[in-house]
């Protein structure tokens, strides 16, 4: 018979069956096996219309009240008195968006009612390995794997010790048999049951296996005048634990860190219709902004006209000519990292027409070109606001790494990012970047180096090149030792 994962089902899908099953009071697995007896049977709820939440919408975070839930967890009760606590665990973690399915043993049925776990969770509760309604299709396998975690609080030393030896006679041991999720045990017992050779056996080995602890606590017991370590954590701390094993931290080298970026191409007018322009797409630099924000960097980016989406979370100034990106540029100094990825155009036309030009008969109108002004040299010779890291580009068509060294001498800055954009390579407006980094470095009497990366799209450039960064950025401050 073949088995349905809730989980892999699609996003909508899944919302809907959870809309659904809460406003029932059912399990969401329950909820699908009604939907298909009654569409057997011929009767049959039409889905109720719902909106799922946009993907990512840079507005303010959403509110945690009636939001839908993002993680799952198996939360299996052992029998000690501090089972009450876990009660209020429920609570904790369905306040932090985490859907709970709990399991209660034997000996926890003593101390809490499925009913309050199933009231708390809003979920039909779990207790018998040989329940027929759930293990007619091998009900404990999904508890074990259709969630993203288990808990166990409080952990007994039974159970742990049942763990530790892979014993697998009631439901909760076969839970935790069976599953491949991590594991997060919250242990509560007697000081002198904790400190007994055979728990300290026990938990070592459950470490060693991947489980994860938090607490005991030390404190008062709830046997008369009893102290010492062996108190369950508290459900705050518990949720605490199961949330930052759920969603792990995502680490951001470059928090702390602003970073300037220049990109796409420069429009410079010959009259107000009419302009220079080049055949840059914006990708790389929109892509290199994008990449040191995800890297925790507080991102300015000065563009130039292009055809792409602001990257969310960058603070993006749109210009068009290559004054106004100098000025921009300026405005928003100082910063530590500063990459001109954008294709300036070297020359503006000096007399633009306030109007449109006409053709006459004396022929094409004279158009005088002056230099415009180079915003990589500008900034790569400042003196005070110079950003400590100044990374240019060359974009070449011959000679590309003699071109790109004496670019790097000639703009003053650290680093030339090379690539070779001849018709033939596809770069120019494409999604791939063959490139090389040449570096200069300061410690080493102004050494260049040059590292020549393999074809890669424009996103795993950037990607690179923010991990190049992280680096060198690390290097020159490095962390104060604790
Ligand atoms: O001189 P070239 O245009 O080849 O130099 C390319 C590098 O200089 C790129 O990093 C580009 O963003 C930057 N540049 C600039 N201002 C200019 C010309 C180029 O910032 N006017």
């Amino acid at each position: 018979m073949a088995s349905l994962t809730i989980r892999k089902l699609d996003d909508a899908v899944k919302t809907y069956l959870r809309l659904r099953s809460a406003r029932n009071r059912r399990s969401v697995e329950e909820e699908v096996r009604v939907i298909l007896r009654d569409l057997i049977e011929g009767r049959g709820e039409p889905p109720t219309p719902f909106s799922a939440p946009p993907a990512s919408s840079s507005g303010p975070a959403p509110q945690r009240t009636g939001a839908l839930p993002e993680a799952s967890i198996t939360l299996i009760i052992g029998g000690g008195i501090a089972a009450y606590k876990s009660l209020d665990l429920i609570r904790r973690l369905k306040e932090r968006r985490i859907e709970v399915r709990c399991v209660l043993t034997k000996a926890a049925q003593q101390f809490v009612t499925p009913m309050a776990a199933s009231a708390l969770s809003h979920e039909r509760v779990y207790t018998d390995l040989f329940d027929p309604q759930s293990e007619f299709d091998a009900g404990h396998i999904r508890l074990a794997r259709d969630c993203d975690l288990i808990v166990v609080a409080p952990a007994t030393a039974d159970l742990m010790a049942k763990m530790a030896n892979g014993h697998a006679d009631d439901l909760a041991s076969a839970i935790l048999l069976a599953t491949n999720r991590k594991i997060l045990l919250a242990p509560a017992m007697n000081p002198l049951m904790w400190n007994n050779a055979a728990t300290r056996r026990n938990v070592a080995q459950l470490q060693r296996d991947g489980a994860v602890l938090i607490g005991p606590n030390s404190g008062e017991m709830a046997e008369a005048g009893e102290a010492g370590i062996g108190r369950m954590s508290e459900a705050i701390e518990i949720a605490n634990a199961a949330e930052k094993l759920l969603r792990p931290p995502v680490p951001r080298p470059l928090a702390g860190k602003r970073v300037l970026i220049t990109a796409g191409p420069t429009h410079e007018p010959i009259d107000p219709v009419r302009y220079i322009a080049n055949r840059s797409s914006g990708k790389q630099g929109f892509a290199i902004a994008a990449a040191a924000q995800a890297a925790g960097a507080e991102v300015v980016l000065v563009s130039g006209p292009v055809d792409l989406d602001d990257p969310a979370g960058v603070t993006v100034k749109h210009v068009e000519s290559a004054r106004q990106m100098l000025e921009q540029v300026q405005t928003a100094l100082p910063a530590d990292i500063a990459i001109f990825a954008a294709a300036v155009a070297d020359w503006r036309v000096a007399n633009e027409g306030e109007q449109k030009l006409k053709k006459t008969s004396a022929g094409m109108p004279p158009l005088q070109l002056v230099e415009n002004p180079d915003i990589l040299a500008t900034i790569s010779k400042l003196v005070e606001k110079r950003p400590p890291l100044v990374i240019g580009f060359a974009a070449e068509t011959e000679h590309l790494i003699d071109n790109a060294k004496t670019k790097l001498a000639r703009k003053g800055c650290d680093w030339i990012v090379a690539n070779d954009v001849s018709p033939a390579t596809g770069v120019m407006g494409g999604d791939r970047n063959t490139v090389h980094l040449i570096s200069k470095n300061a410690e080493n009497n102004n050494e260049i180096t040059v590292d020549s990366w393999p074809v890669m799209t424009k996103e795993q450039v950037a990607i690179e090149l923010v991990a190049h960064i992280v680096k060198s950025v690390t290097k020159k401050s490095p962390e104060p030792a604790s």
